[in-house]
């Protein structure tokens, strides 16, 4: 099979780990018989040093010609960087935010999951790590405050900052058919967050994945408030199987959630439309303070690749492979600074790809 991969490199670490996440694709093309052909995307302050916007609609088009989008990671440091000099629109994240509208990437899913020989950098106490936890966060993507009207003007001689939240039920209803959709083939669990102790859209938003839930009866629907969440998050991770929340809660508590894996090296995510399109990329940040060093854990953007693989391919058997070799490397005690622990071998980003190549088999 022929792979048309676009590839967003971007900032910071994006480069070192999107290389690694290609390497291993090549590997999996050469041992499984596919052709991966990746066309070079620019977005984030790479494009701005090239073309003085963060996302070009060059970039839209060639990103809605491939099949999947790969990326890395996209922004600097917010002190030093000359792009946070420009205006908010004109900055790194604007033009992620763009791309995720403009292709209508709405459903975003971010599994954490506590591999057994990570127990040790997972920072809980020890008898709640022992638990384990499988669980994957569905975050809606394309709504929510993140793309409300936002303004600061003066009102009575004082600076007041204004940012909208808004959904409608359509948007909340095909985020929850797709997370009941995904709960079916998982323990058929929906835990939906939200405030509905709060907000109106919160209160909406509940309502409409009660609706969605009388449609999926083999699934459990669970409602809890976010704050709840977040301390059941280090309070008993086990107890989730899906999570399904709104853009900022989902970008929030995955952070939280990654971090119990271990780091936020390990997390990996989908953003999907409607179609098998998606756009494959770490949760994690652009870490500039490590840039450049080789020392970046690349194996959160492996395992993008991996769920491309998955969902815009359909190529099972692929994904299983890679997701078993990074088990595999991490059980023979191979580990990148941010999972290392006492008695296991220290590597960095490249090695750790040549690694996870080494190990992909049929
Ligand atoms: C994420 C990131 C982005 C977000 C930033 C870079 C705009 O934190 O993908 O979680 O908030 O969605
Ligand atoms: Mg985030």
């Amino acid at each position: 099979m022929r792979l048309n991969i676009g590839v967003i490199k971007g900032d910071g670490i994006g480069p070192e780990i999107v290389t690694e996440a290609m390497k291993v694709l090549d590997k999996v093309g050469e041992v499984f018989g596919h052709e991966c052909c990746y066309t070079q995307l620019l977005m984030g302050g790479a494009s701005i040093d090239v073309n003085g916007v963060p996302l070009t609609d060059e970039t839209i088009e060639l990103a809605k010609g491939s099949d999947a989008v790969l990326m890395g990671s996209i922004g600097g440091d917010a002190k030093t960087s000359p792009w946070y000099q420009l205006e908010p629109s004109k900055r790194p994240e604007a033009g992620l935010l763009k791309i995720r509208k403009e292709l209508n990437l709405f459903a975003n899913l971010r599994p954490a999951v506590l591999y057994d020989d990570l127990k040790e950098a997972c920072p809980l106490k020890a008898e709640i790590a022992a638990k384990g936890f499988d669980m994957m966060i569905m975050r809606e993507l394309t709504g929510g405050l993140y793309f409300g009207q936002r303004k600061t003007v003066e009102v009575d001689g004082v600076m007041t900052a204004y940012d909208e939240l808004t959904y409608n039920e359509n948007e909340i209803r095909r985020i929850a058919k797709r997370g009941f959709d995904i709960a079916m083939k998982r323990r058929k669990k929906v835990t939906s967050v939200d405030k509905a102790n709060v907000l109106d859209s919160s209160r909406l938003w509940r309502k409409v994945v009660e609706e969605v839930a009388a449609d999926y009866p083999d699934v459990t629907l669970e409602n809890m408030l976010v704050d709840n969440c977040a301390m059941q998050l280090v309070k008993d991770p086990s107890q989730f199987d899906v999570i399904l929340t709104e853009n900022m809660f989902g970008d929030i508590l995955s952070d939280e959630a990654s971090m119990v894996t271990g780091s936020i090296g390990m997390l990996a995510s989908a953003s999907l439309n409607e179609t098998k399109f998606g756009l494959y990329e770490p949760s994690g940040g652009s870490a500039p303070d490590i840039a450049g060093k080789g020392i970046a854990n690349p194996i959160a953007t492996i395992l993008s690749a991996a769920m491309m693989l998955r969902f815009s391919f359909d190529l099972d058997k692929e994904a299983d492979a890679i997701e078993a070799a990074v088990s595999k490397v991490l059980k023979d005690g191979f580990r990148t600074i941010d999972i290392m622990s006492e008695g296991n071998t220290q590597i960095g980003t490249c090695e750790m790809g040549d690694k996870i190549c080494s190990y992909i088999s049929i």
